[in-house]
This record gives C-alpha cells, sequence and structure tokens, in this order.
C-alpha cells in the first residue's frame, strides 16, 4: 500500500522510465501525487516527457523502475482497460467514418451495453459538451472545436475517474483555443474528476489549472499552484519557462544583501552561505521606471512596443546586461531611465536546490516574519 492520505488518486513513488535499455532515461525518478477532483497541467518542452507520463497513467507503457498507485493500489501492471482512466488524444482520433453518435457511442458497443443504456449516456456526454442536436452529423462535417468536443464526449461517456488530455487545444487557433480553455475548465468543475492536462504552453497551463507539474528532460522541475511557480521559481529553466523574465547571475553577499552587476541591493532572502553564487531573476512587471537619478538601476532604452496593456521596453544597463520592463508608461528609445524595485521583486534560486530544499528555504522566511 501507498503512504498517500484519502484524497489521493494517482500516486507516483521514484518512477523511472527507459523506452530503451541503452538511452538515458525518459523519466528520471518522478514522483507526484495527483488529488480527486484537481486539474493538472504537465507543462514542459517537447520531449520532456509529458506524454510518457499520461501514458504511464493509462496503462499504455510501464514504468522500469518505481511504482504507480491508484486509489491507494500498485497499478504498475494493471492493463490499460482495467484502469478508470480515459485519454483525449491531440489529434482526436475520431472514426472520419462514422457519425457523432457512433463516435461517442463506440466504446460502449464494445462493452456491449444495452441500446436504451447507451443512447442515453451518449446523450448525456454530448449535452455535457454542448454538442446535443449533432448525433447524427458526419465527422467530417464538423469543424475543429467541434471535433475537439465529440472526442471529450467520447472519452467522459465511460465516466472515467481521471480524464488524461494531452496537448488537445494545440491544433486550434487562438480565439477557439482560449474558449476551449474555458470550456474545459468548466466541464472538469462540473463533472467533479481530475484532469491531467498536457501543454507546452505556460500561459495555458497558467490559466487553467489548480496545480502545475514543470518537467525538464524527464524530471520535475517544480510543482505548485500557477502563482506559486510565477512568483517563486525554483532555478533559471522554470523562471525562463514561465512568463517573461530577467534572470542574471548574482552573489548573495550576505543575509538580505545580493550583489548584481557589481551593485548591492537589499532582498528578502536568508540563510545562504556568504558570497555563494546565485541566479536572481525580476520579473518585468516588477520594474518601475523612474528619473535615472532615483532608480536603484540606471539602464538605456534600446526597443519599446506595445503590448496592448503594456509597453514591453528592453534597455541594457552599463554592464550590458538587457532588462526587459512592462510599463503601462511610454518611454523614448535612446533615453536613460532609472529602474526602481523593492526587495521582494528579487528572486533569489540557489543553483541546484531540490524542490524540497527550496520549499523548507522559503517557509523558514515565513517563520522569520511571523517572529518579528
Ligand atoms: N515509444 C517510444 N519508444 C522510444 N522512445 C520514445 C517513445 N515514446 C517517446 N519516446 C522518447 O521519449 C522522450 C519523451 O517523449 P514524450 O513523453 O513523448 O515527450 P513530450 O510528450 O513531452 O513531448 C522523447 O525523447 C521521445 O523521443
Ligand atoms: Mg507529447
Amino acid at each position: 500500500m501507498s503512504e498517500s492520505k484519502g484524497n489521493t488518486i494517482i500516486q507516483f513513488q521514484h518512477v523511472t522510465k527507459r523506452y530503451d535499455a541503452r538511452e538515458p532515461a525518459v523519466l528520471n525518478d518522478v514522483s507526484l501525487e495527483l488529488e480527486r477532483g484537481k486539474f493538472y497541467t504537465l507543462l514542459g518542452p517537447s520531449g520532456c516527457g509529458k506524454t510518457t507520463i499520461l501514458r504511464l497513467i493509462a496503462g499504455f507503457t510501464e514504468p522500469s523502475e518505481g511504482h504507480i498507485y491508484f486509489n491507494g493500489e500498485l497499478i504498475n501492471e494493471v492493463p490499460a482497460n482495467e484502469r478508470q482512466v480515459n485519454t483525449v488524444f491531440q489529434d482526436y482520433a475520431l472514426f472520419p467514418h462514422l457519425n457523432v453518435f457512433e463516435n461517442v457511442a463506440f466504446g460502449l458497443r464494445i462493452k456491449k451495453l444495452k441500446e436504451p443504456v447507451i443512447r442515453q449516456k451518449v446523450e448525456e456526454s454530448l449535452r455535457f459538451v454542448n454538442l446535443k442536436g449533432y448525433e447524427n452529423r458526419e465527422i467530417t462535417e464538423m469543424s475543429g472545436g467541434q471535433r475537439q468536443r465529440v472526442a471529450i464526449a467520447r472519452a467522459i461517456v465511460n465516466e472515467p475517474e481521471i480524464l488524461l488530455l494531452d496537448e488537445p487545444l494545440s491544433a486550434l487557433d487562438l480565439k477557439l483555443r482560449t474558449e476551449m480553455q474555458y470550456e474545459l475548465r468548466e466541464l472538469q468543475r462540473r463533472l467533479g474528476i481530475t484532469f491531467v492536462f498536457v501543454t507546452h504552453d505556460q500561459e495555458e497551463a497558467l490559466a487553467m489549472s489548480d496545480e502545475i507539474f514543470v518537467l525538464n528532460e524527464g524530471r520535475i522541475q517544480q510543482s505548485g499552484t500557477p502563482n506559486d511557480i510565477y512568483d517563486e521559481p525554483i532555478n533559471r529553466f522554470v523562471a525562463d519557462f514561465i512568463g517573461e523574465s530577467n534572470i542574471v547571475k548574482a552573489r548573495m553577499l550576505r543575509d538580505f544583501q545580493v550583489e548584481i552587476a557589481g551593485k548591492v541591493y537589499e532582498c528578502v532572502d536568508q540563510g545562504l552561505n556568504p558570497n555563494e553564487a546565485v541566479d536572481v531573476v525580476i520579473r518585468p512587471e516588477d520594474l518601475e521606471i523612474v528619473p535615472p537619478e532615483q532608480g536603484k538601476l540606471q539602464v538605456r532604452v534600446d526597443t519599446q512596443l506595445f503590448r496592448g496593456v503594456h509597453y514591453e521596453i528592453s534597455c541594457y544597463d552599463d554592464s550590458g546586461n538587457e532588462w526587459l520592463v512592462h510599463s503601462t508608461r511610454k518611454a523614448t528609445v535612446g533615453e536613460r531611465i532609472g529602474l526602481r524595485f523593492d526587495p521582494e521583486a528579487i528572486h533569489v534560486m540557489r543553483l541546484g536546490e531540490t524542490e524540497e530544499e527550496f520549499d523548507r528555504r522559503l517557509e523558514s522566511y515565513e517563520e522569520h516574519d511571523d517572529g518579528e
């Protein structure tokens, strides 16, 4: 038995996956816990192992090492058709020669359910995805977004406990994709089952998820709510992958003092070694444009783009570092400006820190705050 709590539906313990014994592992010591009824996202670049995690949950492949639990029971060797899991694939994998109704009914017919039961379940699924009345349409007559919904109806008609969605929106254009993001999120709330959604799009992940797992090269880099991950990225990879960032090499002189490009700044970090080399991230929206003499940092404006809500301004300091600023105030290209930021805007990242160590460090800051 696993050591997990009652609300856990899926647990990975130190799961490693090799498709080929001669190649490096595709997943490396992945441990994770998914709770019932939440919307999870696996986020990472192409080839980082997202689909492999879904295939392990679905039972299309077995782990090379480690354990996978479903509702507390070891399922490493349970075949796919005995798991309460359904998958929506990127290409939808619909049957082009069957109409909408028969596509959704397909799995139920294999299970040899009675006709009235099939009819009732298919109708209900189609209603869930707003396709009531489309039963007799051919798949070829449906738009991209509608096909997407048929694929979802076909998955939820089996009443799975977990729905896996492998980049289901990547083939849609931007406007439709945004609509489907709302729809999927809403559908998950109404169904109340666990969704595991895969994307390489960080904005999509931030908009949709209760919790995100950021993956790179077969390892979970960081997990947490969208806010946690955006506000406190664990390392350079996560900071760079999630949102736009200024990431610079720096040195932690002592508690609350960090040296960036030869200047010393006040920060909120503590407990690192004196003079420890670190990476620092400052989000573009945390930089405020002020007259040069009022700035903590002086830079020259290089380029400026209007992004609808804010200006995206690229600047260079005297050491040649680029600083990206998001500002509702317009600047002038070539102008010398000051940048102001709060000590809290500096996020110090220890090199090679594990997620456990990182979490413990941040928690210790809060304890410190409470004591004051
Ligand atoms: N069936 C397979 N046999 C061998 N290698 C595979 C197989 N499936 C995936 N891989 C490799 O595993 C790595 C991770 O793939 P995948 O999980 O599909 O990543 P993602 O979905 O994040 O793009 C890639 O390098 C891919 O080439
Ligand atoms: Mg994939």
